[in-house]
């Protein structure tokens, strides 16, 4: 937490106003909005601002949604919610997030046989901007409707911009993990003013003008509370603050493991600022001398939390019957990927820790079975 957070939620006590109306909602929108360039949404969690935008955008059963297979099951589980089906598109290399080509050549051949889907989730995984231009235009030219998932990287940008500004509706989280947090919370951003109007309205059970009770519409109980958007509010001043912190902390890594082969930071694509919410390492074990697995352990035995890439979707039991094109790529980043730790209050004596652990994990001799494995290969 910053300094202002406690002051803004104890306005909400203070004022009785600690439900779902009061100033710290419209105080957190307008600042969110002011920064995003586009009008905003306070919502409960930015699982429900990514099924708000399929709502929006008329997702609904027999629809099919692409979306990209390297991420968090919250992008892709509001899919299911609308009844729709989810269709994972591989990540490229430079960016770890959706392939721009590989997309182009899916839709090209989906138009020609009149399949096209009705939207897609693009996601900025780890706190890098896809590269939404080439994305945006493909998805223009096939009249495929964009929801751009930056629930990992507010903060960053693309080409100068807001990442989460450029697609026509997108959602934001503010669960306990992310850059900022609201304990969980969620913000949603359209272009358009009528939808995000919309969407307050659909968040607000859906209710129609006027005193009686009366409903036309299917409504969700999805707004935030007045006092989580006291500490919203707080947290967007010292968001600039979380980012430097946490490139700081990427970039001791990076610079901790300089003379190690076989270990690098998550690339870090020209056209942007990546916030490196998380600092996330690829472990190539034949030169590293183990693998993901056995540092990992390695890491656990010096009590140090580390976590695994995120597992794709295409690989999920979950979304076992979904069709997925390519995956590769993102099979490959999750099976040597890693999360090392990252809060942005991680001290530097306690990240000296982590490199050294790292350190000790790629000269140990024989780490684990695996890893003598890889040695043997
Ligand atoms: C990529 C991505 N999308 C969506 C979400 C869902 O956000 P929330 O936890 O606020 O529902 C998360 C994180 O939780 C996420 O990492």
């Amino acid at each position: 937490m910053g300094e202002n957070e406690q002051r803004y939620a104890d306005g909400a006590f203070s004022s009785n106003w600690v439900s779902t109306v009061g100033p710290n909602l419209g105080a957190f929108e307008d600042a969110f909005s002011r920064r995003m360039g586009v009008p905003s949404v306070c919502l409960s969690s930015g699982t429900a601002a990514i099924h708000l935008g399929l709502v929006l955008m008329g997702v609904g059963p027999g629809d099919e949604v692409f979306c990209s297979t390297l991420t968090f099951a919250a992008s892709a589980n509001p899919i299911r919610y609308q009844g729709a089906t989810p269709v994972f598109v591989d990540s490229d290399r430079d960016s770890w997030n959706l392939d721009p080509q590989l997309l182009y050549d899916v839709l090209r051949v989906r138009a020609a046989t009149n399949r096209l889907p009705k939207a897609l989730i693009v996601v900025d995984i780890y706190g890098q901007s896809a590269d939404m231009d080439p994305i945006l235009e493909i998805c223009g030219k096939y009249g495929v409707a964009v929801l751009e998932d930056a629930a990992e990287a507010l903060g960053a940008t693309y080409k100068g911009k807001p990442a989460g500004s450029l697609a026509p509706v997108s959602a934001y989280s503010f669960n306990g993990n992310k850059i900022i947090t609201t304990a969980g919370g969620g913000m949603l951003t359209a272009h358009d003013q009528a939808l995000a109007d919309k969407a307050r309205f659909l968040a607000t059970q859906a209710r129609d003008p006027g005193i009686a009770y009366e409903h036309s519409v299917t409504g969700y109980n999805y707004r935030m509370s007045n006092v989580l958007a006291g500490i919203g509010r707080g947290q967007m001043e010292v968001l600039d603050l979380r980012v430097q912190q946490r490139r700081a902390i990427a970039f001791r890594y990076r610079d901790g493991f300089a003379d190690l082969p076989g270990i690098s930071l998550m690339p870090q694509a020209t056209y942007g600022l990546h916030t490196n919410w998380l600092s996330c390492f690829q472990v190539d074990a034949s030169k590293f001398g183990c693998t993901r697995d056995a540092l990992l352990r390695h890491l656990d035995s010096r009590d140090i939390e580390a976590r695994p890439v995120w597992k794709p979707m295409h690989l999920q039991a979950l979304f076992a019957d979904c069709e997925v094109y390519g995956g590769e790529v993102a099979s490959d980043l999750f099976r040597n990927g890693i999360c090392l730790p990252s809060s942005s209050n991680l001290k530097p004596v306690d990240q000296a820790r982590v490199i050294d652990a790292v350190r000790e994990a790629a000269v140990a001799p024989m780490l684990s079975k695996e890893a003598a494995e890889v040695r043997v290969a």
